[in-house]
């Protein structure tokens, strides 16, 4: 028996991306294993910052030993390191067998049988024509779906962000085929799946073609379309840039059924002067404009961002508007990053100064991460005393007999299974209702009230492991 162990680092690309090379390296007889006896291991990279960079040379580093103790084992790097670096990553790591790109995941067991038969080291990380780009369908096994799964829409990225290397890693923005995401959205919603995230780097500049046929669609027809599958329960998508966001995407919230009420929107900075040299393509105030439309359609909505502080240039004046925007949208949660200078970015290419000192930069991040943490303590707080309709994922991570899951706006809810459960027991998937009692930091706490609905069918309440960038 063959066993092999992945390791994802980064964002919800590689989370699908990880879910895909499982399903590859099944069909060719490879089961799970701990890493220690383990015959492959696979370390799904992130690039994103040069943080994420070293947590992949020490997960690398720690396999040292393994390796030894395995004559024969392979460590290979998939993900946005391996594409960023291809060859060089062989030289500055020896113990790497072959590094491949998010567009070789079709042929791994194919490099994993020639990395075993010639123990030459090679690099397979060039991307796909966009002509020829074809989408891995999902295969999961029976069992194996999560009550929440992604659905990719989109790979890569048109954008030239001055920041990021996306673009680099990623290559040019396909749209998926809509029968295609239709069609796998049907398959695990009967395989048990309740709630679908439709995944991409911009979802909002998706533009699918029908394979019946020449017409492009939107992204609000993807929508309206996925949202008419009768066993989908709730639907989310992450993550959209400002400058594709219209107001029907905004208008979705209100008229669509299973859209739930949260929508991530990366702000990057609230001064349009760092916007502009960051080339985000929009202003400040076409932003707050957005977030209007989206607030008009869904009042209640939760909302969440990513910031940078410290990008090149970026004044004590920029900083602070960045705050008094965080103040004036008040989100539910942030997501936020000191600049890091990435190799292949624009920002480099166009030589700006990484001219924020450390310090500044280590000082601006606790500045909005201090805002943020009595932010969202507000927002949870406005939920303490209402009931939830919470969609339950399984155990609560305390292991205390509780159970957990998402309300509507995302909020992470744990919750006593209540007397109600003798009649009904509470199962992953099951819809229920929970009275929130009290907020615990960044959780909401709370106990059941009713069953709205019973599980389908036995869905995996197994989370995806994910190292955070
Ligand atoms: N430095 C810091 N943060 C970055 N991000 C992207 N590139 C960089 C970088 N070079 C952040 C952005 C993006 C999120 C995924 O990561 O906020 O939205
Ligand atoms: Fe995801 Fe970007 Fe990290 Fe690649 S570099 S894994 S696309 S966050």
């Amino acid at each position: 028996m063959r066993r092999v162990h992945i390791q994802t680092f980064g964002c919800q690309m590689n989370a699908y991306d990880t879910e895909r090379m499982r399903e590859q390296l099944a069909a060719d007889g490879w089961v799970e294993g701990a890493e220690a006896d383990a015959d492959l291991v696979i370390l799904n990279s992130c690039s994103i910052r040069e943080k994420a960079e070293h947590k992949l040379a020490s997960a690398a580093g720690r396999l040292r030993d393994w390796k030894r103790a395995r004559p024969g084992a392979i460590l290979a790097v998939g993900g946005c390191v391996a594409t960023q670096e291809g060859e060089r990553l062989l030289e500055r790591a020896p113990l790497v067998d072959f590094t491949f790109g998010p567009d070789q995941i079709a042929i791994l067991p194919s490099l994993v049988a020639r990395a075993a038969a010639t123990r030459a080291r090679f690099a397979a990380t060039a991307f796909t024509d966009v002509e020829d780009y074809t989408f891995l369908d999902a295969n999961p096994a029976p069992g194996g779906v999560a009550v929440t799964a992604l659905v990719t829409i989109q790979k890569g990225c048109d954008h030239h962000c001055a920041y990021c290397v996306v673009p680099a890693t990623r290559g040019p923005e396909v749209s998926r085929p809509i029968d295609e995401v239709l069609r796998e959205v049907e398959r695990l919603c009967a395989l048990g799946a309740r709630e679908v995230t439709l995944v991409g780097q911009n979802v909002n500049a998706y533009h699918g073609v029908h394979t019946d046929g020449e017409r492009g669609a939107a992204f609000v027809e993807l929508l309206r379309r996925v949202d008419a599958v009768p066993a989908l329960r709730r639907l989310r998508y992450t993550t959209s840039h400002p400058k594709d966001f219209t107001r029907p995407v905004a208008r979705a919230f209100a008229e669509l059924r299973t859209l739930q009420p949260w929508l991530h929107l990366p702000v990057q900075s609230g001064s349009s002067r760092t916007l502009r040299r960051m080339v985000r393509e929009y202003t400040r105030e076409a932003y707050v404009e957005q977030i209007g439309w989206v607030r008009e359609a869904c009042p209640d909505i939760s909302l969440s961002t990513d910031v940078i502080v410290g990008y090149p240039g970026e004044t004590e004046a920029d900083f602070t508007e960045t705050l008094s925007l965080l103040e004036q949208i008040r989100y539910d949660s942030i997501y936020s990053f000191e600049y890091s200078p990435r190799p292949d970015t624009p920002a480099l290419k166009l030589r700006l100064k990484d001219d924020v000192p450390a310090v500044e930069k280590a000082a601006r991040l606790q500045a909005v991460q201090a805002l943020q943490a009595r932010v969202t303590a507000e927002r949870l707080d406005r939920l303490v005393g209402r009931t939830v309709e919470v969609l339950v994922e399984g155990e609560a991570a305390r292991g205390d007999g509780r159970l957990c899951g998402r309300a509507p706006g995302n909020e992470m809810v744990n919750f006593a299974p209540g007397p109600s459960s003798a009649a009904a027991p509470v199962a992953a998937g099951a819809l229920v209702t929970v009275e929130v009692t009290a907020r615990r930091v960044h959780t909401l706490s709370g106990h059941l009230t009713a069953l709205i609905e019973a599980p389908r069918r036995a869905a995996s309440s197994r989370r995806l492991p994910v190292v955070a960038a």
